[in-house]
């Protein structure tokens, strides 16, 4: 059973479904190959910050009327540490909020928009003739064999995928800094109890307070990267966040609730390149990975195929290769100055317990850019996000 497309997507996660749906709105045909069912896909809770990039992208291809509706906008984060709470006006200093709206709310708009070609639970997915005419071959849900000849495959199957490892060895360089903790997150059915974000640095460790909604609260405990989560029961949660988070100003309590997701993350750093190979072009959590402290991961995706689609738009239009040629390169600026962004933040706000001069040069950073307005306005720029290629 061989099928003809223009573009094949492999994964239907951030990178593939807005890559679907930029070369649909400009009359190329693609196909979208996902392992995991779409109940799985959509129920994937992970990140809530999107860029205005982001946000305005979405927009302009029409698949952003809930998140209108329906998600918070942020002018602000608060950093705390030494017991105080300093804001760092986003808005003020860089000129552009920031959207909190949860990744998985996104890929259920990305899926219920899309009436294209989308093959979920598929599996066995391989590739071949990458640098000639890639073929595509898989098994779809009902056990049939199939293979899909394309003129380029877009690969967008995140850090665990095929698509990366299909590039032959040798062709590729891969860039990794592992760090000595990870992050246990919870979506609690809490209150949120600050307006904005609290990003806090505290001897006991890092935590997070994010939110989903006005009832539903996001956070996260810097924890061991052999972390066990049976040994956190939600009491010793609670506490451990509640004392990271505790401040010199007695009046603030964090609210509490039941935990309705819980689970631990390890936290990398990893950029491959070049992001291409012959006709394979390599976009999101396929080609690069990033702490999710800067919270640039569905952004930075979003980015690559924002790229990519640009190039194959010339390309379809006019045989002008310059674009694809130059994609890896293009992508691969933004890539490392999130990259950058979001290493700086994670060693800013991550004590390693065992080390006093590292103590210190935290803090003398964190006290840096809550009380320069140069170095706030440089956090700012980059956490709200550079405008899209
Ligand atoms: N065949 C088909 N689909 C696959 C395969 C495969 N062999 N391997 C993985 N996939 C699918 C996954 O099931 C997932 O749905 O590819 C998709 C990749 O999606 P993500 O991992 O979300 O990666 P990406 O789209 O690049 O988005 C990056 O997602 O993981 C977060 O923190 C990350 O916020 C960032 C964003
Ligand atoms: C989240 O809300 O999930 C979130 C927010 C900020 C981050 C990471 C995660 O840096």
């Amino acid at each position: 059973m061989e099928t003809r497309t223009q573009v094949g997507i492999i994964g239907a996660g951030p990178a593939g479904l807005v890559l679907a749906h930029l070369l649909r709105q400009r009359g190329i045909d693609c196909v979208v190959l996902e392992r995991q069912s779409r109940s799985y896909v959509e129920a994937r809770i992970r990140a809530g910050v999107l860029e205005h990039g982001t946000v305005d992208l979405l927009t302009s291809l029409g698949l952003a009327d809930r998140l209108h509706r329906q998600r918070m906008v942020h002018h602000g984060i608060e950093l705390l540490f030494a017991g105080e709470a300093h804001r760092i006006p986003l808005t003020e200093l860089a000129g552009r909020e920031i959207t909190i709206y949860g990744q998985h709310e996104v890929v259920k708009d990305l899926i219920a928009a899309w009436d294209g070609p989308l093959h979920f639970s598929v599996s066995d997915v391989q590739l071949a003739d990458l640098t000639g005419e890639p073929i595509i071959s898989y098994v779809d849900v009902d056990g049939v064999a199939r293979r899909l000849r394309c003129d380029v495959v877009a690969g967008c199957d995140g850090f665990h995928g095929v698509s990366r490892a299909a590039i032959p060895a040798g062709v590729l360089t891969a860039h990794e800094r592992d760090y000595p903790h990870a992050w246990l997150g919870i979506l609690a059915d809490a209150p949120p109890s600050s307006e904005e974000l609290i990003y806090a640095h505290s001897s006991r460790g890092f935590a997070l307070h994010s939110m989903r909604s006005p009832t539903v609260t996001r956070m996260y405990l810097q924890v061991r990267p052999d972390e066990n989560l049976d040994e956190w029961p939600d009491d010793r949660i609670w506490a451990e966040l509640r004392a990271r988070l505790a401040r010199s100003d007695a009046g603030w309590q964090l609210a509490d609730g039941p935990i309705l997701e819980r689970s631990v993350a390890a936290m990398r750093s990893f950029v491959v390149s070049p992001m291409q190979h012959g006709q394979l072009f390599l976009a999101g959590d396929a080609a690069h990975i990033v702490p999710p402290t800067g919270a640039k991961g569905l952004n930075l995706a979003v980015a690559d195929v924002k790229v990519l689609a640009d190039a194959l738009t010339g390309w379809y239009a006019t045989g002008d290769r310059s674009g694809l040629d130059a994609y890896s390169e293009t992508c691969l600026r933004r890539v490392w100055r999130v990259q950058h962004f979001s290493w700086w933040m994670t060693s800013m706000l991550h004590p390693t317990g065992d080390d006093p001069f590292d103590l210190a040069l935290q803090l003398s950073q964190l006290r840096y850019v809550t009380s320069s307005r140069a170095a706030a306005t440089s956090l700012a720029e980059n956490y709200v996000g550079f405008p899209f290629p």
